[in-house]
């Protein structure tokens, strides 16, 4: 791909402006070579006022969602994207979340903009675990962990029962809850079923793939490791 669309498309501005950018010698080669609008560079090579440009295309990263913050693009209040780099807002291909934690569920969130990888995480063969922890307005009947295990669970206006999901009993308003699909207000309405309420949700895990120490609010990109953690089981997924 050609310099000034390579450029324009991670968000720096239209080809017209990065031509200006190009013109006034500000993006060069890392060894501060000015460089002509057609050269083809490797990516890791190209400097914006002497700094390396933003991650590539095809990337992955991980944000930890704090509670309050939508997964959408124009959604009226706090948006999820408002906690990643603003230039990312203007990247084609665009940056999307892979699936969505509701505005009050907070914890591990993927966001990429490579189709592919996103299609492959979120394929229902793929069977990638997705692990909670929620608190509950009520403590647990005793009956959860077999319904929920059952796949016989058959949420309202819902014509398949759910998959079978793994919940393990924290203390008795609390529970970990390892889901391998992904509907609609899911880990609140499975509670819902058994006549309870979660008060808080927080998801720890996609596949073997945690938070580690990132704070709220921060993002990190993912490495290939990390990538391949996402399809991995969790450690104690159904113990
Ligand atoms: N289940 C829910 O109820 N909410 C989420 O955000 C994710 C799973």
């Amino acid at each position: 791909m050609k310099l000034v669309r390579h450029i324009a498309r991670l968000g720096y501005g239209s080809r017209k402006q990065v031509l200006a950018l190009l013109r006034e010698g500000r993006i060069t080669a890392a060894d501060g070579r000015a460089l002509a609008a057609d050269t083809a560079l490797d990516h890791a090579l190209l400097r914006l006022d002497g700094e390396p440009l933003d991650v590539a295309p095809g990337f992955i990263a991980m944000l930890h969602k704090p509670v309050g913050y939508t997964c959408s693009r124009k959604d009226a209040g706090r948006l999820v994207h408002d906690l990643l780099p603003p230039r990312w807002r203007a990247r084609e291909p665009q940056v999307s979340t892979v699936g969505r934690l509701d505005r009050e569920t907070s914890g591990l969130l993927l966001l990429t903009d490579d189709g592919a990888l996103l299609h492959r995480i979120i394929a229902p063969r793929a069977h990638v675990a997705k692990v909670y922890v929620a608190e509950l307005a009520q403590e647990m009947r005793g009956d959860e962990a077999a319904l929920f295990a059952s796949g016989t669970l058959m949420l309202e206006s819902e014509t398949t029962p759910l998959a079978p999901a793994q919940l393990r009993v924290l203390a008795p308003r609390r529970a970990q809850l390892t889901l391998h699909e992904g509907r609609y207000h899911q880990v609140r309405r499975m509670f819902a079923a058994t006549g309870n309420h979660v008060l808080a949700l927080h998801r720890v895990a996609v596949g073997a793939l945690t938070l580690g120490e990132l704070p709220a609010g921060q993002w990190r990109l993912l490495d290939a490791d990390d990538i391949g953690r996402i399809f991995v089981p969790p450690v104690d997924a159904g113990a």
